[in-house]
C-alpha cells in the first residue's frame, strides 16, 4: 500500500495488503488446469462408490436384498451399516445422522448402502438394484405439521427483552401477520466428492472438497474406529462450498474411506448432481409470524416474533443457524422490547445445514419485511422508516445484549440515497407506474449489519506455517480452505506484506490435517480475520529472527533493519537481497520457518440464554434496487442495482468486490428464482437445473454499480483493519425482494400491502397482485 507501484500496471503489482492483486489460481482458472478433487490422477487400482437411496420418506427397513447389486457387472463390494467398524454417524453436533441407514430410512434420497465398483457408472447402474422391503411411518413434511406435533431436532429458544407485551398493548400502532421464506440449494459447481487412498498399517488419507479437513478427519476416524493421527485429509481448492461442505462433507469423506478399507484400494465418490441435491441439507426455509407495535413515524416500540425452520430429518448445524436467524432479526434496528422464539422443526426431509448467511438471511428478511409493512400502513416511504429505527445514541444494545459500538449503516444509507438518487427515482417510478397498465416498477433501499465471529466461540482461532526456504521463497500453509472466494490470495498477501516480498513470492499449498491440525471450518466469513492474523504471526515470528540476526551480523541497532519491496535495508548504507539475507541467516543457523496463532478477543456468548457478546465486530452494506414485474406473466427482472458495501480497509478490493457481486446475485436467486418444491411421498422434485432455477449471466441487473465503501475501517483490531466480506453481501438482495413488493403494491395505487412470500417466483408474483387487485384493506 505504501510502497510506489511498480510501471507495468496490475500485472506487476506487488500484492501486498490492501492491493488489488489477482486471485493466486485465476490463471489456473481459466486455463482449466486447477485442479479440483475430481481431478487428481487416479492411483493405480482405484474403485468408484454410489450410494443406494431411500425410496420413502419415513419409513422401517424390513429387509433388503442386495444380490442384485453384488452380482451386477464390474461390483466389487457393497457395504451397509453392518460394514461400519466404528461409529455409524456423521452428525457434526448431534450424533443423529448415520452414515448409512441401518433400521429406518427418515428421508426419501437418505442413503442405505454403499456400492464399489471398478467404473462410476458400474457403481451407479448397480446401486439402482437394490431391493429394499419397507414398511411406511407417519412423515412430517411441512413446518407447520412439524409444529402442530411438536416435531422439533433440539428444543426452541426464546430471546426477550423488556416487557414487550405491554409494550406491544400500548403502541399507538399494531399490526400482525405472518409470511414465508424458501430455502435454497447451495449448487456448488463442484458436487460433493471425496477419494480416498489406504496407506500403510490401517492409514488412510483422504482428498475431500471439504470447508473443514478437520471434521472430515475426526468423522472418518470414528466411522473407522481408529484414532485422527491415521487419517490425513487434504483439499486444495473447492468449486464453491457456499456452507454446504461445512459439515456434509463427511458424509462421502466417510464412504471412501469405508469403502477402502472393506477393499484395500483407493475408492472415489462424486455425487451427480440429481443424487446431490437428493441428498444434502440446503438453507433452512422459514415460517414467520409477527406482531408489532409502533409510533407515528413507524419507530418499534415492542415486537414479537416467531420463527419455525426446517431443519430435516437430523439436527447437522441447526442449532447455531436458528441462534443466528434469532441474532440477525434486529439487522440494523433497535428493538426496545422484544421477544423472538425460535422452533427448529423435525421433518422427514433432507438434514438443512450452513448456507452463506448461515440463518442470518432469514432474521433480516423477517425485520425487513415487518418495516415494510409499517411503513405501507402509515402511508410513508420505507426509507424513512428504516431510518427512524436505526441504531443510534442510546438506542444501541442488541436484543442479545451485546453493544453496538462500530454501526455506520446510517451513514452508508446517506452515502447510497444520493449517489443513487433513491428520492428522484421513487417519485419518477411512481410517476411511471400511473401510466404503464402492465409492466410495473418499484425500488427499495435495505441495510445489512451482520456479526462477524463463530458463535461457538472456541471456533474463533487459527493456526498457520510459514516456510523460508533458502533461496527466498516463502511457503504458506494455514487451516483455512480455498473456495473461490480468495482467502488463499489474501493470506498470502498478508505475509508477503509482513516479509516485505512481492506476492509471486509467495505460494500456498494445500489445506492439510497434517499440517495444520484441529483448524476450524473456513465459514462464518472468518477465513481471512482468523488465518490472516495466524499466519501474520508467524511471518512476523520468522522477520524477528531475521531482524535479529541482521542487527548482529551488521552491528546496526534493530530498528535500523527493514524489509520491503524483496530487499532488506540495514543501516543507511547496506541492502540486501531477501534472499541474500536469508540464505546468510540460514549457514548461520536461524530457524526460518514459524507457526503462528490466533483466537479473537473480547467474545463471549451464553448458548442458552443466547446474551452476550458474539461478534468481534459488525459489517455493514446497504443495497438500492429497481425492478420491473410484468403483471400478467410475474415475471420480474432487476434492472439497476447501486451498493457500497463496507470491507473496511479491504484487503483486497478486486477479490472483495466479487465477493459483493456474486453474495448479491446469489442472494438475488434465493429471493426471486430458486424454489424447492416436495411432492406427497416427500421427494424433493427440484432436483436438477431443469426445475431449479439458479441465476445466470443475463439475470445480473442491467446498471449494476458496486462500490466498496472508501471510509471503510474496522474499529476493532481486525487483519489490516479489514472486514470479512464473505457472507454480508448476499443479505444486500433483500432490496430486490422489497423492489418487488414496491412493484406490486402499485398495483393497487399503493392502497394496502403485498402479501408477498419468497421466493417471488413469476407465480407468487401473480399470486400477490390478484390480492392486490382484490384491494385488501389497509391493516390498523
Ligand atoms: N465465494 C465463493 N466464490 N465460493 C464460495 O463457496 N462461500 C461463502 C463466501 N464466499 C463462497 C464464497 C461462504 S458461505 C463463506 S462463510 C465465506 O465465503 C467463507 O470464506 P471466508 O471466510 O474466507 O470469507
Ligand atoms: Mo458459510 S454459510 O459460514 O460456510
Amino acid at each position: 500500500m505504501n510502497d510506489p507501484r511498480p510501471p507495468r500496471g496490475e500485472a506487476a503489482l506487488r500484492g501486498l495488503a490492501g492491493e488489488p492483486v489477482r486471485h493466486d489460481s485465476a490463471h489456473l482458472h481459466v486455463a482449466g488446469e486447477a485442479a479440483y478433487t475430481d481431478d487428481i490422477l487416479e492411483v493405480r487400482g482405484t474403485l468408484h462408490a454410489a450410494f443406494g437411496l431411500s425410496r420413502r420418506a419415513h419409513a422401517r427397513i424390513k429387509s433388503m436384498d442386495l444380490s442384485g447389486v453384488r452380482a451386477a457387472p464390474g461390483v466389487v463390494a457393497v457395504l451397509t451399516a453392518a460394514d461400519v467398524p466404528g461409529e455409524n454417524n456423521v452428525g457434526p453436533i448431534l450424533h443423529d445422522d448415520p452414515i448409512l441407514a441401518a433400521t429406518e430410512v427418515q428421508f426419501y434420497g437418505q442413503p442405505i448402502f454403499l456400492v464399489v465398483a471398478e467404473s462410476v457408472g458400474a457403481a451407479r447402474r448397480a446401486a439402482r438394484l437394490g431391493a429394499v422391503d419397507y414398511e411406511d411411518l407417519p412423515a412430517v413434511l411441512t413446518i407447520e405439521d412439524a409444529l402442530a406435533k411438536q416435531s422439533f431436532v433440539i428444543p426452541s429458544v426464546t430471546l426477550q427483552r423488556g416487557d414487550w407485551q405491554a409494550t406491544l398493548a400500548a403502541a399507538p400502532h399494531r399490526l400482525k401477520g405472518a409470511f414465508r421464506i424458501g430455502g435454497q440449494e447451495q449448487f456448488y459447481l463442484e458436487g460433493q466428492v471425496a477419494y480416498g487412498v489406504p496407506g500403510e498399517d490401517g492409514d488412510v488419507l483422504v482428498y475431500s472438497s471439504t470447508q473443514h479437513p478437520g471434521e472430515v478427519q475426526l468423522q472418518v476416524a470414528h466411522a473407522l474406529g481408529v484414532e485422527a493421527h491415521r487419517v490425513a485429509v487434504e483439499c486444495r481448492r473447492m468449486g464453491g462450498g457456499f456452507g454446504g461442505k461445512e459439515t456434509q462433507a463427511s458424509h462421502p469423506a466417510c464412504a471412501v474411506a469405508l469403502a477402502a478399507r472393506a477393499t484395500g484400494r483407493p475408492v472415489k465418490l462424486r455425487y451427480d448432481r440429481d443424487d446431490d441435491i437428493t441428498i444434502t441439507g440446503k438453507r433452512h426455509d422459514y415460517l414467520v409470524e409477527y406482531e408489532v407495535g409502533f409510533d407515528g413515524a413507524g419507530r418499534i416500540a415492542g415486537i414479537d416474533l416467531m420463527f419455525a425452520s426446517r431443519c430435516g430429518f437430523s439436527a447437522d448445524l441447526s442449532g447455531p443457524v436458528n441462534d443466528r436467524t434469532v441474532m440477525h432479526a434486529d439487522n440494523c434496528y433497535y428493538l426496545p422490547a422484544v421477544r423472538i422464539v425460535s422452533h427448529r422443526c423435525k421433518t422427514n426431509t433432507q438434514s438443512n445445514t450452513a448456507f452463506r448467511g448461515f440463518g442470518g438471511p432469514q432474521g433480516m428478511m423477517a425485520i425487513e419485511y415487518v418495516l415494510d409493512e409499517i411503513a405501507r400502513a402509515l402511508g410513508c416511504d420505507p426509507l424513512a422508516v428504516r431510518r427512524a429505527n436505526f441504531y443510534g445514541p442510546g438506542r444501541d444494545v442488541t436484543p442479545y445484549d451485546m453493544q453496538v459500538e462500530d454501526f455506520v449503516a446510517d451513514r452508508l444509507f446517506d452515502e447510497l440515497a444520493a449517489s443513487s438518487d433513491y428520492a428522484a427515482r421513487r417519485a419518477a417510478i411512481r410517476t411511471w407506474n400511473a401510466t404503464s397498465a402492465i409492466v410495473k416498477r418499484g425500488i427499495a433501499m435495505t441495510p445489512v449489519k451482520f456479526g462477524i465471529s463463530f458463535t461457538a466461540t472456541f471456533y474463533n482461532q487459527a493456526s498457520a506455517l510459514v516456510h523460508v526456504y533458502t533461496d527466498g521463497s516463502v511457503l504458506l500453509n494455514h487451516g483455512g480452505t480455498e473456495m473461490g472466494q480468495g482467502l488463499f490470495t489474501k493470506v498470502a498477501q498478508v505475509v508477503a506484506h509482513e516479509l516485505g516480498v512481492d506476492f509471486d513470492r509467495v505460494r500456498v499449498s494445500a489445506s492439510d490435517t497434517s499440517k495444520i491440525p484441529n483448524a476450524s471450518a473456513t465459514a462464518a466469513s472468518s477465513g481471512s480475520d482468523l488465518n490472516g492474523k495466524a499466519a501474520q504471526a508467524a511471518a512476523a515470528a520468522i522477520k524477528m529472527r531475521l531482524v535479529a540476526f541482521a542487527a548482529e551480523r551488521f552491528q546496526v541497532p534493530p530498528e535500523a533493519v527493514r524489509f520491503a519491496a524483496n530487499h532488506v535495508k540495514i543501516g543507511d548504507l547496506k541492502r540486501l537481497k531477501f534472499g541474500e539475507l536469508v540464505r546468510l541467516a540460514y549457514l548461520a543457523r536461524v530457524q526460518l520457518w514459524a507457526s503462528g496463532f490466533y483466537k479473537t478477543p473480547k467474545i463471549h456468548y451464553d448458548p442458552k440464554t443466547l446474551k452476550g457478546r458474539p461478534f468481534y465486530y459488525f459489517a455493514y452494506g446497504a443495497a438500492v434496487s429497481e425492478v420491473a414485474i410484468d403483471t400478467l406473466t410475474g415475471e420480474t427482472r432487476t434492472l439497476r442495482a447501486d451498493i457500497l458495501h463496507d470491507a473496511g480497509r479491504s484487503l483486497n478490493p478486486a477479490i472483495d468486490l466479487g465477493q459483493v457481486e456474486g453474495g448479491f446475485i446469489q442472494g438475488m436467486g434465493w429471493l426471486t428464482t430458486e424454489e424447492l418444491s416436495w411432492d406427497e411421498s416427500g421427494r424433493l422434485m427440484t432436483h436438477a437445473p431443469s426445475t431449479y432455477k439458479i441465476p445466470v449471466a443475463s439475470d445480473v441487473p442491467a446498471d449494476f454499480r458496486v462500490k466498496l465503501w472508501e471510509r471503510g475501517e474496522n474499529v476493532e483490531d481486525s487483519i489490516h483493519r479489514s472486514k470479512a466480506v464473505g457472507e454480508p453481501p448476499l443479505m444486500l438482495a433483500i432490496s430486490v425482494f422489497h423492489a418487488i413488493k414496491d412493484a406490486v403494491a402499485s398495483v393497487s395505487g399503493y392502497e394496502g400491502t403485498a402479501h408477498l412470500n419468497s421466493p417471488a417466483t413469476p407465480e407468487e408474483v401473480l399470486r400477490a397482485v390478484a390480492a392486490m387487485t382484490k384491494r385488501q384493506p389497509v391493516p390498523a
